[in-house]
C-alpha cells in the first residue's frame, strides 16, 4: 500500500478514533488468517464491513473464487476514494453496514452466505454492537459465515467482553484462531455460523 495511505488512515484515526478504531491498517498476516478462516466451498456471495484503505479486500480479492459476488460497505468517504482508486472494479458503498440489508438488495441478493469484517467491536456502544450483529444475521442465508478479528490487548475491556457474549448469542458456532503475535497490536480472528 502507498505511504500516503498509512499517513491518510492515521488522519482518519485522529479525526473518529471510535469508528476506525486502529492506528494503522492490519498487518498481512491478520488479513490472510481473517480471510482463510471463512470456509470458501459454502461461498456465492460475501460482504466486507468497514475494508478501510483495502487491508483485508486485497486478500479476499486474491483468494475469492471468480464467480463469489462481493461487495463492501465502507462509511469513511476518505477511504471510499482510497479503494476506488486501488481496486477499480470494487463494488464498494459509502453506507452503514446497518443497512446491509438494503445495499445487498439493490444488488438483487435475498441473502448473502458471509461477511469479513474489520469494524472496531470493542470501540462500539453496547446499542451500536447489538444494532451491527442484527443486520449481519438478518441478511445471512442459513449456514452464514462470520469472521471478524479481535486485539489481543482489548480482551479485558468491558465493551470486548460484551462483543464476546454477544457472538455466542447471535451465532451456533463460535471459535477463536491461534494470536497473530507479529500484528501491532497481537489480534486472532473470530469464526463464526448460524
Ligand atoms: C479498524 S478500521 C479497519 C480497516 C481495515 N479493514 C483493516 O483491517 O485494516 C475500521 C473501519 O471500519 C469503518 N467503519 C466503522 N464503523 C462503520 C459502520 N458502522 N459502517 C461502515 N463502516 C464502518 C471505519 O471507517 C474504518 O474504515
Amino acid at each position: 500500500m502507498p505511504q500516503e495511505s498509512y499517513a491518510g488512515f492515521f488522519m482518519e484515526f485522529l479525526k473518529n478514533p471510535g469508528t476506525v478504531g486502529a492506528v494503522a491498517p492490519s498487518s498481512q498476516r491478520l488479513a490472510m488468517q481473517t480471510v482463510n478462516a471463512i470456509d470458501w466451498s459454502r461461498v456465492k456471495a460475501l460482504a466486507e464491513f468497514g475494508p478501510g484503505t483495502g487491508a483485508i479486500t486485497q486478500i479476499i480479492l486474491d483468494r475469492k473464487p471468480a464467480d463469489v459476488h462481493f461487495f463492501a460497505i465502507e462509511r469513511c468517504g476518505r477511504f471510499v476514494s482510497v479503494l476506488q482508486e486501488r481496486f477499480p472494479g470494487l463494488k464498494v458503498f459509502e453506507d452503514n453496514v446497518a443497512n446491509v440489508r438494503a445495499v445487498a438488495e439493490s444488488q438483487g441478493l435475498k441473502s448473502i452466505d458471509a461477511v469479513i469484517s474489520g469494524l472496531p467491536w470493542s470501540s462500539f456502544s453496547d446499542e451500536n454492537q447489538t444494532e451491527y450483529l442484527e443486520a449481519l444475521v438478518d441478511v445471512l442465508g442459513p449456514g452464514g459465515q462470520f469472521a471478524t478479528y479481535a486485539y489481543l490487548t482489548g480482551l479485558p475491556l468491558p465493551s470486548a467482553r460484551r462483543f464476546r457474549k454477544k457472538l455466542h448469542k447471535f451465532f451456533k458456532h463460535v471459535r477463536c484462531t491461534r494470536t497473530i503475535w507479529r500484528n501491532m497490536p497481537p489480534a486472532f480472528v473470530y469464526h463464526c455460523s448460524l
